[in-house]
C-alpha cells in the first residue's frame, strides 16, 4: 500500500498532488492545441444533437453534482442552452419534465451511482439522449450511456474525491467549448484564447499546489472550528460548495458553503469571531462584490481565509489570511481555486487525527439507494 501510496502519507495527498497530470491524461489527443481543436470522439453521434438540444439537464450527486453546477454556468455562457442541474436522487422520484431530445448528462466518478443510474433510465425512458461523464471505462453508468467522455483521471482511492473532480470540469469545459464552436455562440478568437487558458491549466494547478505548507498553518490555526462557512460568486460559487463538503467529508467539522450575497438571508447571522469564513475572491467579473461581502464578514468579526489571485493587492489588507493562485480565465478557475481548499481539508482532518481515506460513515460508491 505504501507503494501505491506512491511516499504521500494518504491516497487523497496523492491525488490532490497527480492534478497536473490527471489533468493532462484528460487532453490527452482531445486538445490538439497547436491546431486549437478539440476531438470528442466519444459524443461524436450526438454532436448535432447538442448543438441543437433546447436544454440540458445534468444529473448527478456529491461533488460530481458541483461540477455539474460549474458546467451549467459555462454551457450557458458559451452555448446560450438552458440547463438545469439536479440531484439524480430528487430527480428520479419527481415525475419530471423531459422531452424528446433533451440532453441529459450524467456525471459520475465511479460509474455506479445507484441514484445517478436511475436518473438515467427514467430520463432514457422519456426519450432523452443520455450522455455520460465517467472515470471508470465500463461501469453502469457508461455502458446505460447514448454516449460519452471519459474523464480518465485515473483509480481514486481516497473516498473524498478530488482529482476526479477537476478532471470532470475539465471534459464538460471540453464540450461546452466544443458545441459552442459548432453552434457559433464563441467568437473564434475567443475560443482560441480560452482553449490556450485550458492548456495552461495544468501549470497553474502546479503552482496552486505550492500553496501547500501556508494552507497547512492556516489548517494549523482552525482546526478546532466547530464551523465553516465558505463562500463565493459567479464560478466560484460551486467552489465553495465543494470546500464545504470536503471538510465535512474528511474533517467532521459542520461547514456550509453559500452564493456569498445570499449570505445576507441566514447564514451572516451565524458570523462572529468564532466563525471562520472561506471566501474564494478571485479576479474575475463578480469581484467588486465579492470585495464588499467580505467587508460584511470583517463587521462581524468573522476571520476570512481569503483565496485571492496572484498580485492581489486590496483584499490582503482586508483579511486575515490569504492564500494566492494563479489567475486564469473566469471559466477555468474553479479548477484552480479548488486546490487550496482541498488541501485545507486534508490538513484540518489529518490534524484532527480522522481517518483520511475511509471517513466514517462514507462509501466511495454508493451502489445502494
Ligand atoms: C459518494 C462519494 C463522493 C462522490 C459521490 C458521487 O458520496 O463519497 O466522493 O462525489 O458519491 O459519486 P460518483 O461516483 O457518482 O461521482
Amino acid at each position: 500500500e505504501a507503494i501505491e501510496k506512491g511516499g504521500f502519507e494518504h491516497f487523497m495527498l496523492k491525488e490532490i498532488f497527480e492534478q497536473p497530470k490527471s489533468i493532462r491524461d484528460c487532453f490527452r489527443g482531445r486538445l490538439i492545441a497547436n491546431e486549437s481543436k478539440l476531438v470528442l470522439g466519444g459524443i461524436r453521434d450526438y454532436s448535432n444533437a447538442l448543438i441543437n438540444a433546447e436544454r440540458i439537464v445534468i444529473v448527478a450527486c456529491g461533488t460530481s453534482w458541483h461540477a455539474g453546477l460549474v458546467a451549467e454556468y459555462i454551457f450557458e455562457e458559451f452555448c446560450r442552452i438552458p440547463v438545469e442541474v439536479e440531484y439524480a436522487s430528487e430527480f428520479r422520484y419527481r415525475n419530471p419534465v423531459i422531452r424528446e431530445g433533451d440532453i441529459v448528462f450524467a456525471i459520475s466518478q465511479s460509474g455506479e451511482t445507484a441514484d445517478t443510474l436511475a436518473a438515467m433510465e427514467l430520463a432514457k425512458s422519456k426519450g432523452a439522449i443520455v450522455l455520460g461523464v465517467c472515470n471508470v471505462v465500463g461501469s453502469s453508468i457508461s455502458r446505460v450511456s447514448h454516449e460519452g467522455v471519459y474523464t480518465h483521471a485515473g483509480p481514486e482511492i481516497g473516498v473524498a474525491s478530488t482529482k476526479a473532480f477537476t478532471a470532470q470540469l475539465t471534459v464538460l469545459t471540453m464540450i461546452a467549448l466544443k458545441t459552442a464552436l459548432l453552434k457559433g455562440t464563441i467568437a473564434e478568437q475567443r475560443y482560441r484564447e480560452i482553449l490556450v487558458d485550458l492548456e495552461n491549466i495544468p501549470a497553474k494547478v502546479e503552482r496552486a499546489l505550492k500553496t501547500d505548507d501556508q494552507v497547512k498553518k492556516i489548517a494549523g490555526i482552525y482546526k478546532d472550528a466547530r464551523n465553516f462557512l465558505y463562500l463565493g460568486r459567479g464560478y466560484n460559487f460551486p467552489v465553495a460548495l465543494e470546500g464545504a463538503l470536503k471538510l465535512k467529508e474528511i474533517s467532521y467539522i459542520h461547514a456550509e458553503g453559500y452564493p456569498a450575497a445570499e449570505m445576507k438571508h441566514g447564514p451572516i447571522a451565524l458570523i462572529d469571531e468564532e466563525m471562520p469564513v472561506v471566501v474564494i475572491a478571485t479576479r474575475d467579473s463578480s469581484y467588486d462584490k465579492i470585495v464588499s461581502n467580505i467587508q460584511e464578514v470583517k463587521a462581524r468579526k468573522g476571520k476570512v481565509i481569503a483565496i485571492v489571485s496572484e498580485g492581489d493587492s486590496l483584499i490582503p489588507g482586508m483579511v486575515d489570511h490569504t492564500i494566492e493562485v494563479p489567475g486564469t480565465h473566469e471559466v477555468l478557475m474553479p479548477m484552480v481555486s479548488t486546490i487550496p481548499l482541498q488541501l485545507l481539508s486534508y490538513h484540518i482532518a489529518v490534524m484532527r487525527g480522522c481517518n483520511v481515506d475511509q471517513p466514517r460513515n462514507l462509501a466511495k460508491s454508493v451502489t445502494v439507494e
